[in-house]
C-alpha cells in the first residue's frame, strides 16, 4: 500500500509542473553563451549593494561577487548582469554547476516534502537513502568505516570525528596533524589547522603535533623525514596521542598529493600505538579516481574514521563499529535541508553512474585536458607560471614564483577578465587553484578559461 506521500509526488500535477521549469530554465539559459561584462545600468546599484551587504557582514568579501541566481554549467550570472567561468565552485560546492535541471529537479522534490530541515531527531527517508548509499560506498572495497553520522559542515563532521575518537582513546589528549593543514574553523579546528592567524586570540583547545606532508622530489627521504618526526613526538608523549586527522590532497595548501607508501608507513606508526587514523575528505571526496581519495590511495583496510563535505552538499562522518560513540556524545538539530539530502543523492549517484570515475574516466579526462593547456602556459611563459600540480577535479599552479600579492592580483584580475579561481597556500609558496564543477563542465569551458589565463598573464608584468 502507499502511503499519501508517494501518492502526493507522482502527482501528474507535479510531474508537470517539474517539466515547466525544467523548460524555464533551459529556455533562459539559452541566454548564456559565454563570459559577459556587467550591465552598465546595473553597475551602481550592484557597488552600493556589495559595500552595504560587506559592511553589515562584518567585513568585504574577497572577490565582488554576489550572484544573480542563475547561470548554465560551468557559467554563472552575477547581480551585476556580468557572466563568468565559476572554477572555484564555492571553494568546491558547487560541483554540478550552476542552474543544472536535473539537481533542480532534486532539490524540488526535497522542496516539495513536509519540512524545510531534517534533523536528528525527525528525519524522512531520504537521509536513510544516503546514510545507506555512503555506508555501501565507503566499504565496497573492505573498509570498516560502515556507520555515518549527518551534519552539516565540514568542520562539524570533523568535530564528531575528533569527539569520538577522543572517547574511544580517552585519556589521550593530542593529536597529529599534516604541516599547512586546513581543518575547519570551529574553536577545536581553529587549533587544528596549521595557520596561525586562523587562531590569533583563541583559547587552546587541542595539543596537536605536526607531521610534514609528503614531498614528490624527495619520496624517501619525505617518508623517513615524517616517520621519524611522528616517533620523536610519541617518544616524547608516550599514550598522549588519540589521533592522526589526514588529508590526503591537502586542498587549502593548493592541491598538494600524498602517496600510498607514505601514507602506510604513517598509518603502521598509528597502529601500533593505538592512535586512529582519520582521513578528512571535505575537499577531496568525488575528486580523485575513485568516490573516496582514501580508496584512491587504497587505504581501506586501515582507515578507522573518515569526514566528508563540499561536493556530498550534506556532510557526514563515517567510523567502524569500535569508533561507535557512547549515547550523548553526538546529536544535533540539524542534519540537512530536505532539497539539500534530495541533491545529495542525484549527485552522488551521477557520479557513480556517470562514467567519472576510474583511471579513464571523465574526471581524468578534464583533469588531462586542464593540466595540458596549463603545460603548455608554463613553457610559454617560464617566468609567470609553474606546474600545474594536483589530482583529479583538484588542480594549482603558481603565478610570479608563488609570490602572495602578485598571486592575489592575478586571482582578482582573472575573475575581472572572467574566471573564478582562489588563492591556496600562503607566502612565497602561494598557489592559484581550481575546482571545476565537474558534473557540468565541458572540454571547451577548459580551453576557454585556459584563454583567460593566458590573456590575464600577459596583462601582468
Ligand atoms: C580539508 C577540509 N576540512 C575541513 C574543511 C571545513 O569545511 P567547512 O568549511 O564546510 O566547515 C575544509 C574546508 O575548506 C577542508 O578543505
Amino acid at each position: 500500500m502507499k502511503t499519501v506521500a508517494q501518492d502526493f509526488f507522482e502527482d501528474p500535477r507535479i510531474t508537470e509542473a517539474k517539466k515547466l521549469i525544467r523548460q524555464a530554465v533551459t529556455d533562459h539559459q539559452k541566454k548564456l553563451t559565454g563570459v559577459k561584462a556587467s550591465n552598465a545600468a546595473l553597475k551602481e546599484s550592484y557597488a552600493e549593494l556589495l559595500k552595504k551587504f560587506g559592511e553589515q557582514r562584518g567585513g568585504a568579501l574577497f572577490y565582488q561577487y554576489l550572484g544573480s541566481g542563475f547561470g548554465k554549467g560551468a557559467l554563472v550570472e552575477l547581480a551585476d548582469g556580468s557572466v563568468k567561468y565559476d572554477f572555484i565552485t564555492g571553494i568546491g560546492v558547487h560541483y554540478m554547476g550552476h542552474s543544472n535541471p536535473d539537481i533542480i529537479e532534486a532539490q524540488i522534490d526535497g522542496a516539495i516534502s513536509n519540512t524545510v530541515m531534517n534533523g536528528h531527531l525527525q528525519q524522512n527517508t531520504d537521509s536513510a537513502r544516503l546514510v545507506d548509499l555512503l555506508s555501501t560506498q565507503a566499504c565496497k572495497y573492505g573498509a570498516g568505516v560502515k556507520n555515518v553520522f549527518l551534519s552539516t559542515s565540514g568542520a562539524m563532521a570533523n568535530e564528531n570525528a575528533f569527539k569520538m575518537i577522543y572517547q574511544k582513546r580517552a585519556g589521550a589528549q593530542r593529536f597529529f596533524a599534516f604541516e599547512k593543514c586546513f581543518s575547519g574553523r570551529t574553536l577545536g579546528m581553529a587549533w587544528v589547522t596549521d595557520k596561525a592567524a586562523y587562531r590569533q586570540g583563541l583559547p587552546k583547545t587541542i595539543d596537536v603535533d605536526y607531521i610534514p606532508f609528503y614531498c614528490e622530489a624527495d619520496h624517501k627521504g619525505s617518508i623517513e623525514i615524517a616517520v621519524n618526526a611522528m616517533k620523536k613526538h610519541l617518544y616524547r608523549y608516550p599514550g598522549q596521542y588519540a589521533g592522526f586527522i589526514m588529508e590526503m590532497i591537502q586542498g587549502e595548501n593548493g592541491s598538494w598529493v600524498g602517496n600510498t607508501e607514505y601514507f602506510e608507513a604513517l598509518i603502521k606508526v598509528c597502529k601500533e600505538n593505538n592512535v586512529s587514523v582519520f582521513v578528512d575528505e571535505v575537499q577531496t571526496f568525488m575528486r580523485t579516481h575513485e568516490l573516496f581519495a582514501f580508496q584512491h590511495f587504497k587505504l581501506d583496510k586501515h582507515v578507522d574514521v573518515v569526514s566528508i563535505g563540499k561536493n556530498s552538499q550534506v556532510c557526514a562522518t563515517l567510523f567502524t563499529d569500535d569508533h561507535k560513540p557512547k549515547p550523548g556524545l553526538m546529536s544535533q538539530t540539524f542534519t540537512g535541508a530536505s532539497s539539500q539530502i534530495a541533491a545529495s543523492l542525484k549527485i552522488i549517484n551521477d557520479v557513480l553512474s556517470g562514467d567519472y570515475l576510474g583511471a579513464n574516466g571523465k574526471i581524468e579526462k578534464f583533469h588531462q585536458r586542464f593540466k595540458g593547456n596549463l603545460e603548455k602556459l608554463a613553457a610559454k611563459y617560464p617566468k609567470k607560471i609553474h606546474g600545474p600540480w594536483g589530482i583529479g577535479a583538484m588542480v594549482a599552479m603558481t603565478v610570479f614564483e608563488g609570490d602572495e600579492t602578485k598571486s592575489k592580483q592575478f586571482t582578482f584580475k582573472l575573475f575581472e577578465n572572467g574566471a573564478l579561481s582562489f588563492m591556496a597556500g600562503g607566502g612565497s609558496s602561494t598557489r592559484v587553484r581550481f575546482l571545476m564543477p565537474i558534473l557540468a563542465v565541458t572540454m571547451e569551458d577548459i580551453d576557454n578559461v585556459c584563454a583567460i589565463i593566458e590573456k590575464t598573464l600577459n596583462e601582468m608584468e
